[in-house]
């Protein structure tokens, strides 16, 4: 449909109609103009999966049979794969699988800043860095969308936690805003052309985000030149008139009053009234329909979509394999040799356990998930002997999605505790008795394997984690299996970093894997048994203490009605490299079965940038893939700066032996930062080098490069 006709059709559209466009009129769908050939337009939740379909005015599960899905990798774990073909891949999937379910906008992917370690939803968001952030999303947004999907970027913006998300007001300097938080969704509208984003609860500057003047008018309208739909998170909206002229298109929100929503009768009455331009609303429409048009939804040929087809499935394997993420491996202690070999021991819950439906609007019903227990067993076949020991329990029903959480979730708006779980002498004799049974068990095998970790519980939207501690005795359990077989491999199966400091020294191997899809298990069991040679690397540091983390040494976790990021741009490694604070694994950190070498660097001055080249080999036995990192280091002579910052990546496949040449080309925006006083980025008198390595301590390669100072 052209625009004109886009026109024409709005011209014919009562303001009826078209306030019934622009706010929910089901929990998952604004209505219709049937009259007028105008479909409503259907949403879904999420970033791993297409959500269960569930009541139409509540938040109850159909409860149907045909309503199973793939479950993806969470965003935490893609980020870690660094590859972006997979990142696109991963997109198709899920664009797919949401038009295979009739969806037009799925509510995916997350992509806000992990500032703290404790942010209940760190699962669902990718990195603690803007330019590993940036560069995962477009390709994951474009997969999306080539499916006739619209993808729905998400939390615009600065929703950095989830204790008094609703209304938590977020005061962070413009430096910290540019550099930090806002790249990725900008990245997303500019380069990955997302065609709907969905405002945050939080408030910024004490504005809600949701109809939040600078962030939605100033910075995505008029800056970044967005013309696509805002679609307000589920409850999100507080205010008629800030709503319908702050460049919001559709109020969703999770009560079943649909006509008492603030962009509903209210809206309808004060345009009426002539308090309200109906132009306003003329331009939401337009909007609107602009993005139906883009996904068929008018005229042309739309993708039918699917679900659960085998290449999928094969698709989610190969992400799931990426983001494992080797931490330590002493004495070649992984791969298992399990060659000849008639026993192994598995210990601890999350071998068994299933996370598909749990964490809140991201829970997947999912077709299968391959537990790593499962998994095992299918990569070892009858002829070794597999013998589990729980070790430890968490509260089952906790981590189960519960039916119908989401109905009340605006009126527990108040504050939920940071969630602390509780010890009693019950719970800590019960305890005990698992880890006998466990130490048991690791003593009397030679090989034993230790999945610990996180589930959703703890990891879990509308609430953040009170520590950074491995939960339900698990610390204890870790000491005593080790005790008594020093080779045991421990998994770290967790959607957040976590603290490894009780056993991180001890254990010779540590495996880490984020909640990663329905072929998790098996991907895991590939990469221990050296079926797979692990490649991921964290995208998010683990850090020592909690203290040690940036917003937590100043006391600005959670905040309290208001929270100030007085930490600035010192996020995530920024803070710990600058400050020289030891951390247990750092951000790019990940082992490979194989080892590499890097050299060759040559820096060229172009007109608008450097060229940057390097060749990097494979010079151990097996194929094997590196992720080669390039960062900028400045002294910050003039400006502080943070002492590197992460601008480029490859992920490339090597062969035993081989050798490839590596280019970079690095802009002078890779050398700005954002100058408060001036309100633009500027590129520093200073001292620069440029750095490639294996991760953000592990540099190998490094060139001074002279940078005039300038105006970009
Ligand atoms: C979440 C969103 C989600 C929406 C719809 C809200 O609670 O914050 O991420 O898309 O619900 O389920």
């Amino acid at each position: 449909m052209e625009m004109y006709e886009i026109d024409e059709l709005i011209k014919k559209l009562t303001l009826e109609e078209k306030i019934g466009m622009i706010h929910g009129q089901g929990i998952f769908h604004t209505k219709g103009v049937e009259r007028l050939g105008v479909p409503p337009l259907w949403m879904s939740d999420g970033p791993m999966g297409v959500r269960k379909e569930l009541q139409d005015d509540n938040w109850n599960p159909k409860g149907t049979t045909e309503d199973f899905v793939s479950y993806l990798p969470s965003n935490s774990a893609l980020a870690c794969t660094w590859n972006r073909e997979l990142a696109k891949e991963a997109g198709n999937v899920l664009g797919e699988e949401a038009r295979g379910r009739g969806k037009d906008v799925i509510l995916a992917p997350g992509i806000n800043v992990i500032r703290s370690p404790l942010c209940g939803r760190n699962f669902e968001y990718m990195s603690e860095d803007p330019c590993l952030i940036a560069e995962m999303a477009v390709p994951l947004i474009q997969g999306i969308q080539q499916q006739d999907t619209a993808a729905c970027v998400k939390h615009f913006a600065v929703n950095n936690q989830e204790t008094r998300r609703l209304d938590v007001d977020v005061q962070v300097g413009e430096r910290a805003l540019r550099e930090i938080y806002l790249p990725g969704f900008e990245a997303s509208v500019k380069k990955g052309k997302t065609w709907t984003l969905m405002g945050a609860y939080n408030q910024f500057r004490g504005e809600h985000c949701c109809h939040n003047s600078y962030l939605l008018k100033e910075i995505l309208r008029k800056e970044w030149g967005f013309d696509g739909a805002v679609i307000s998170d589920w409850g999100g909206i507080h205010d008629t008139r800030q709503a319908a002229e702050n460049g919001l298109e559709i109020e969703m929100s999770v009560t079943d009053c649909f006509d008492q929503y603030y962009m509903a009768q209210p809206l309808l009455e004060q345009v009426k009234a002539g308090e309200i331009k109906e132009a306003w609303i003329d331009e939401k429409v337009r909007n609107i329909l602009v993005l139906m048009n883009r996904l068929h939804m008018l005229d042309g040929e739309r993708k039918p979509g699917t679900c659960n087809s085998r290449e999928h499935q094969e698709t989610l394997l190969n992400c799931a394999q990426e983001a494992v993420v080797l931490l330590k491996n002493e004495e070649n202690i992984l791969p298992l040799d399990l060659k000849g070999k008639k026993r192994l021991a598995v210990i601890g819950e999350n071998a068994v356990k299933l996370h598909a439906n749990g964490g809140g609007s991201a829970a997947v019903k999912a077709l299968y998930e391959i537990s790593p227990l499962l998994g095992l067993r299918m990569e070892l076949g009858g002829n070794v002997e597999i013998t589990y020991a729980p070790g430890y329990a968490s509260s089952q029903e906790n981590t189960e999605e519960k039916e119908n959480w989401q109905s009340s979730s605006l009126e527990d708006r108040a504050y939920k505790e940071s969630y602390r779980e509780k010890e009693d002498d019950a719970v800590k004799a019960a305890r005990e008795a698992l880890i006998e049974e466990a130490a048991a068990l690791a003593e009397n095998h030679e090989d034993v394997i230790l999945f610990c970790g996180l589930n959703h519980e703890f990891d879990l939207e509308g609430q953040d984690r009170a520590d950074m501690k491995l939960p339900y005795g698990q610390e204890e359990l870790i000491r005593r299996v080790l005790e008594v077989n020093e080779n045991t491999v421990i998994v770290v199966l967790a959607g957040s970093p976590v603290d490894l400091e009780a056993f991180a020294d001890q254990a010779k191997a540590i495996v880490y894997s984020s909640y990663n899809g329905m072929e998790g298990g098996h991907a895991l069991a590939k990469i221990l048994l050296g079926k797979v040679n692990p490649s991921g690397k964290l995208a998010y540091t683990f850090p020592k203490r909690l203290e040690d983390c940036p917003a937590h040494s100043i006391g600005e976790f959670p905040g309290s009605d208001t929270v100030s990021y007085g930490e600035g741009i010192f996020v995530g490694y920024r803070h710990y490299e600058t400050r020289q604070i030891p951390v247990r694994y750092c951000f790019g950190h990940g082992l490979s079965y194989t080892s590499f070498a890097y050299r060759d660097l040559s820096v060229e001055k172009r007109e608008n940038g450097f060229q940057v080249s390097l060749k990097v080999s494979n010079t151990g036995e097996r194929e094997g893939k590196e992720t080669v990192q390039v960062y900028v280091k400045a002294s910050g002579k003039t400006i502080p700066r943070p002492v590197k910052e992460l601008r480029a990546f490859s992920k490339v496949r090597l062969l035993p032996k081989e050798t490839r040449q590596l280019s970079f080309f690095l802009e002078m925006q890779a050398f700005s930062c954002y100058s408060e006083e001036e309100n633009r980025w500027i590129v520093p008198k200073d001292r620069y080098e440029i750095c490639v390595g294996s991760s953000v301590q592990d540099i190998r390669l490094q060139q001074e490069v002279h940078v005039a100072a300038q105006y970009l």
